[in-house]
């Protein structure tokens, strides 16, 4: 039986409202830390339960929020709902589904860091989720959940949405800064780093919606209950959204560790009739890609996917079938990275330009042999902190790894002007 943490009520008639909510246990954890624990003892449980951020990169929540230094008396906590990573759809389903996980996460959260302002970050095209937030938000101020003196004690907290306008790059921390401090969403130079000068230079956490959303349920049932789960150096459970032609895509919840193959084959149903494991995206487009036997080899944990050369990201698994030419899906991916380039740093600006040229010029047969070297080249030139922020880095994975592992298709495409698997 697979463990529900964050989906244990996503079934549950009208959870999106505070009653049911509270019928199935909604609102105990953020009772028993205010007020009843210190921030120190929040904060220490939520480290003692190895939870890892759900946005990408992993680093460990309760570090990140033992960073705000102490006796501040104005810092922020800012919940990431941009999710604009390609093949994610995640935290769209916790902000529509359960907002109110979502915001006892962020109660607790804040309690942890000494906030009393905190801001959910919603993309601005998930309107779904901005009406159940603010509808779940309002029954909460009613219930005086939030506002003054939450749960009878001494402790205030304000809670908003903010809308973003649908650009990838503010849902880097930094650039969500920007854009909330109502300037372009360009990212910043680190440091300072957000928890000694963040939203409008205050310390500043900000944590992704399925980091938060789990934080209640290790307060209700303790660090080691969450360590059960997963593996150690990836405790606990955690999202993972299945698309590409499998006959049961959808975002599931699964223990960390979980084998990539078995998401495929068993929870996915495996591809539709006639279809071939080719490779597999394992986590949203910035992931450099897996070959299908280095897939079904691969679990889902964070140092598993470090091991075999990838990253867990965002766990936006995407499938790719064997007639999926390679050199067009890569058309795709780096016409989204120049698209979504903010412009300020020369190698991140003119590399995502670049790479994009030369794989159109490839796949409309107009490539050279000389190519393939040129787009590792400029990989190459993009990655290891070049640049303001981790963007750069982002778009040459995939460059790097899809020319490495299919080149035999770049090749074909270069040298017979024409696609191996589509006669163009
Ligand atoms: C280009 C870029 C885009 C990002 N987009 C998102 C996003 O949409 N949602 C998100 O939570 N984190 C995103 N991140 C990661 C955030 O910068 C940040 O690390 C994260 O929100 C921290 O939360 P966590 O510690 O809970 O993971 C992005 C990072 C980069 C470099
Ligand atoms: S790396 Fe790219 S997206 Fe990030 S700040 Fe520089 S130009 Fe902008």
């Amino acid at each position: 039986m697979t463990p529900r943490i964050l989906f244990e009520h996503l079934n549950e008639k009208n959870i999106q409202k505070l009653d049911t909510y509270r019928e199935k246990g909604g609102y105990t954890a953020a009772q028993r830390a205010i007020g009843k624990m210190t921030p120190q003892q929040v904060t220490q449980t939520v480290i003692d339960s190895g939870l890892r951020g759900r946005g990408g990169a992993g680093f460990p929540t309760g570090k990140k929020w033992s960073f705000i230094p102490k006796n501040e008396p104005m810092t922020y906590l800012l919940c990431n709902g941009d999710e604009s990573e390609p093949g994610t759809f995640k935290d769209r389903v916790l902000m529509e589904q359960l907002p109110h996980s979502v915001l006892e996460g962020i109660m607790i959260g804040s309690y942890a860091i000494g906030c009393h302002r905190a801001y959910i970050y919603i993309r601005g095209e998930f309107t779904d989720s901005i009406a159940s937030l603010e509808e779940a938000l309002q029954e909460c101020y009613e219930a005086k959940f939030l506002g003054k003196n939450i749960f009878g004690t001494s402790y205030s907290l304000d809670i908003s949405v903010f809308k973003g306008a649908g650009a990838y790059i503010c849902g880097e921390e930094t650039g969500l800064i920007s854009s909330l401090e109502g300037f372009k969403g360009w990212p910043k130079i680190k440091p300072p780093f957000p928890a000694i000068a963040g939203f409008n230079r205050k310390p500043t956490i900000i944590n992704n919606v399925e980091t938060l959303a789990a934080v209640p349920w290790i307060l209700n049932h303790g660090a080691e209950a969450y360590r059960k789960m997963g593996t150690e150096q990836s405790p606990g459970t955690k999202l993972f959204c299945l698309s590409g032609p499998v006959k049961n895509p959808g975002t599931y919840e699964l223990p960390l560790g979980f084998p990539l193959k078995d998401l495929i084959f068993e929870v996915g149903g495996g591809l539709l009739e006639g279809l071939k494991l080719k490779a597999v995206i394992p986590g949203g487009a910035s992931a450099k890609i897996l070959t299908a036997e280095e897939a079904l080899e691969t679990n889902l944990s964070y140092e598993d996917c470090q091991k075999k050369g990838t990253m867990l990201g965002s766990g936006g698994v995407m499938v790719i079938p064997h007639t999926q030419c390679m050199v067009d899906l890569l058309g795709v991916v780096t016409y989204f990275f120049k698209d979504e380039s903010c412009g300020q740093c020369t190698p991140c600006r003119e590399g995502t330009g670049w790479m994009e040229k030369i794989v159109q010029s490839i796949l409309h047969n107009r490539g050279r042999p000389q190519d393939i070297a040129l787009l590792l080249g400029i990989s190459q030139n993009m990655q290891g902190g070049r640049t303001i922020c981790a963007l750069a880095d982002a778009a040459a994975w995939p460059v790097e790894s899809y020319v490495q592992k299919f080149k035999n298709e770049f090749e074909y495409h270069i040298n017979h002007r024409r696609c191996n698997l589509h006669v163009q």
